[in-house]
Parts: C-alpha cells; structure tokens; sequence
C-alpha cells in the first residue's frame, strides 16, 4: 500500500512535458521498426533512352541490397527521346530477365508523387563521375525538399562503364560506330533498324 502511494506520488510529481521525450523516442523507434520491417522497395527512375550496360551493372548491384527494384522510366515529353517510353521499357524488361527481383514501369509527372504512389521511400541513381555527382546531389535535394522522408542511394558503376552513357551510345550508333559492349544485343540492333529508318526518311 505504501509502495503504490510512493509511486503515484512520484509519477503525479513528473509533469506531462517531462514524459514527451520519451514518448517521442518510443514513437521513433516503433515507425523505425516498421519500416524495417517492411519489403524494402526501391525505385531506379532514369530516362533510360535507351538503357545501357551501365544501368545494367547499378541493377545487378541493387538488386543485392534491396528486395525489390522499380525500374521507373520516365516519359519526359519535353525531352526529344530516340525510343518511345514502351519501346525503353520492353528493352530493361528483355535484358534484365536474369535479375529477378525487378519490376519494370513508365510515369510521367513528379518522381516525388511516383514514389508516394508505389510506397517507396528509396531512390537509387547510379554514379560515374564526381560531375555526375553535382547534378545528383541536387536532385536528391529536390526530392527530399518534395518528400524529407525518401533518400537517394548512389551506386558507383563499375570501372568498365564510367564513361558510358545513353546519349553518347546514340551518338556513337548514328555515326556508324560500334557498341557491342556498351548495350544488350538487342539494343544494339533497334539502334541501328532505328538509325536505318531515319537515315531512309531523310
Ligand atoms: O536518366 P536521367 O535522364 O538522368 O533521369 C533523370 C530523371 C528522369 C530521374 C529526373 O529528371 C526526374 O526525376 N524526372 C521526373 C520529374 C521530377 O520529379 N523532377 C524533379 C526532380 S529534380
């Protein structure tokens, strides 16, 4: 009986202000347990025009660490793409078989808006280059401006593919020149049926 008076009498003496940092924690910790418990689904947004054994290297990678990678093409119609959003994507679906645990879209709009509709709190973007990552990390920011509690995990390509990139294979296939070991076979050939035509329609 004491006891139980003692104790009311010491917790009545601790105001509500001196509980609320440990409720705060307590609440921190039962949503950080929550998303650790959660699927950890990530979403690779790009341009992907088209996609590239560099892209394929950051998906091998990520693949790893996550237990699902969106693969998030992106229909900017501003932007004068070689292939069509469903050409890209039937590309990543085709060359990435191998990889398992990949789910291939298209959206358009806000990546912010696109991850809060798939539930993901992860971006991934592959690295290059130290220039690569100027433009990057302002992304990054933006994103997380847009949404603070997403973040962006960058993921250094590998060696063999730093100087890579979509634009510079286009450029390299309209010139005639060749990039077996820079695309998937059968990007290479839509490249070149695709430089064909234009080259035939003037
Ligand atoms: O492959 P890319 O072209 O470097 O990818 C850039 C991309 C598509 C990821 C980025 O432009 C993007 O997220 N576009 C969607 C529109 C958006 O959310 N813009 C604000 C972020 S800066």
């Amino acid at each position: 009986m004491y006891v139980t008076q003692s104790v009311c009498y010491n917790l009545a003496k601790i105001r509500t202000f001196d509980w609320m940092p440990f409720v705060r924690t307590r609440l921190v910790v039962k949503n950080h347990r929550e998303r650790m418990n959660r699927l950890k689904i990530a979403v690779y947004p790009g341009s992907f025009d088209p996609i590239t054994n560099g892209h394929i290297d950051i998906l091998e990678r990520s693949s790893l660490l996550f237990d699902k990678i969106i693969v998030a093409v992106v229909h900017n119609p501003t932007k004068n793409a070689l292939f069509s959003p469903e050409e890209r994507a039937q590309f990543i679906t085709e060359s990435t078989r191998h990889i398992k645990n990949i789910e291939v879209d298209c959206f358009d709009g806000l990546l912010a808006q696109y991850m809060k509709q798939k539930g993901s709190d992860i971006i991934i973007r592959g690295l290059r280059s130290i220039t690569d990552f100027e433009y990057e990390s302002h992304m990054s920011m933006m994103n997380r401006h847009l949404l603070p509690h997403v973040d962006t995990i960058f993921i250094m390509s590998d060696i063999r593919y730093i100087y890579i990139s979509s634009s510079s294979v286009k450029e390299v296939a309209m010139l005639g020149g060749d990039v077996t070991c820079m695309v998937p076979a059968l990007v290479k050939e839509a490249l070149r049926q695709k430089y064909r035509l234009k080259k035939q329609n003037g």
